[in-house]
């Protein structure tokens, strides 16, 4: 261990001393050491931080199932944030195949995220992919709160329900810090605040849905993720892959909280987890760069990034199968859960945690200034 590896050790032992909260940290810090010093390649923790046994084997009880397989979509309302990647430059978004997949089976689809102009050339794409799509295109900011409060108000007025909501959008951290509209840590607002203020903020349409279901996106590397409530938002000591990994928990947080909550007050939400492997999308470029690890992956080792319309799979499983389960997780079932057709993907133990995820909920509601009652 390197002289400064070991003094952050010291001092991560010595700030989980103390109270419950602090040994979520303990454990998430514990887990993530030992998985970055397992992870020889390190593509993400789940290539090769878990054993690749353990991760292969999850999910081999799903028959195969690909797109082919969505059930007919016809009266569907549903909403992808983060759809306008549409390929490019060799690379597309995961929400873009989401948002295609399921206008072809017949979905009424509105794609949301921020850049309007190619948000129309996604719509444009997918209407010449798909004859008579309904599918259109709605500016949302995640990352600011009067951005979503904004989109869920022209939602409502658009219509009374919502049938399915995809949180797809996310960013990775930058290698500085970067703080939201409202002062928020970036990667935490665009990725775990912002899905859950949109969620809360669209439950009223959800609960007039047919069958509503919302699907989170996580990530293997939730498997290296921690919550530190005392430092939620990265003041101290950022680390742009720490703070990607911990969103990434805390989706799995929100989406496991969010079907207890709902079968407990009769919701008649069923809330899934999905994440998409390793893909070849756009997230690295914009978010750590070329210059980070993941970067040099990018660059060095192209075979690892599957195709993201294979990487939407998993998803588009999570919100369409009838046998997908209320507080389910899905990931790809080949290679580590790097790539591959969906399996069941195995939770993190922390995301299993129903005192941490009441802790988070509630956290994150008053962060947000939203109730989901
Ligand atoms: N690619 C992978 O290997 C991988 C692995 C695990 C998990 N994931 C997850 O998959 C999801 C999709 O990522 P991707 O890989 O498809 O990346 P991507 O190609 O970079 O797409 C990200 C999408 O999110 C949108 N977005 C970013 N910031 C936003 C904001 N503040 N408000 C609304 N929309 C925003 C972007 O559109 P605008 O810029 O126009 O807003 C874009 O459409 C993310 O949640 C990511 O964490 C990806």
């Amino acid at each position: 261990m390197t002289e400064p590896t070991m003094q952050k050790d010291k001092e991560d032992e010595r700030h989980d001393k103390g109270d419950e909260r602090s040994e979520s940290t303990a454990r998430r810090r514990l887990s993530r050491r030992s998985i970055l010093r397992m992870s020889a390649l390190g593509v993400t923790a789940g290539v090769v931080g878990f054993g690749g046994g353990r991760l292969t084997a999850a999910g081999a009880e799903l028959p195969d199932w690909t797109a082919a397989d969505i059930p007919p979509q016809n009266g569907r309302r549903v909403i992808v944030t983060g759809a306008n990647g549409y390929p490019r430059d060799g690379r597309s978004g995961l929400g873009y195949h989401q948002a295609l997949a399921l206008a072809v089976a017949g979905a009424d689809v509105t794609i949301a995220s921020r850049n309007k102009e190619r948000g129309d050339e996604a719509v444009r794409r997918i209407q010449a992919a798909a004859p008579g799509a309904s599918v259109r295109f709605e500016t949302l900011d995640l990352a600011d709160l009067s951005s979503i409060s904004a989109f869920a108000t022209r939602m409502q007025a658009a219509g009374d329900r919502l049938d399915l909501l995809i949180n797809s959008a996310g960013v990775m951290g930058r290698a500085t810090r970067e703080v939201s509209i409202d002062g928020f840590e970036r990667v935490f607002a665009t990725n775990t605040l912002g899905p859950f203020v949109l969620s809360a903020r669209l439950r009223p349409l959800l609960q007039n849905g047919s069958s509503p279901r919302i699907v989170w996106m996580s990530s293997s590397r939730g498997h290296a993720g921690g919550i530190n409530f005392d430092d939620l938002q990265k003041e101290t000591g950022y680390d742009y892959a720490r703070a990607y990994d911990d969103s990434k928990l805390g989706d799995l947080l929100l989406a496991m909280e969010c079907e207890r909550r709902s079968k407990a007050s009769g919701w008649r939400l069923t809330s899934i987890a999905a994440h998409p492997g390793v893909a070849r999308t756009s997230i690295v470029l914009d978010g750590p760069g070329l210059d980070s690890s993941e970067g040099f992956r990018w660059r060095y080792i192209p075979m690892l990034w599957q195709d993201p319309a294979q990487g939407a799979l998993p998803l588009l499983y999570a919100a369409t199968s009838p046998q997908a389960t209320g507080g389910g997780y899905y990931g790809p079932k080949g290679l580590g859960t790097t790539r591959g057709l969906p399996g069941v993907a195995i939770l993190p133990e922390n995301a299993r945690d129903p005192r941490l995820a009441a802790t988070y909920w509630e956290t994150l509601e008053r962060l947000g200034d939203v109730s989901f009652r």
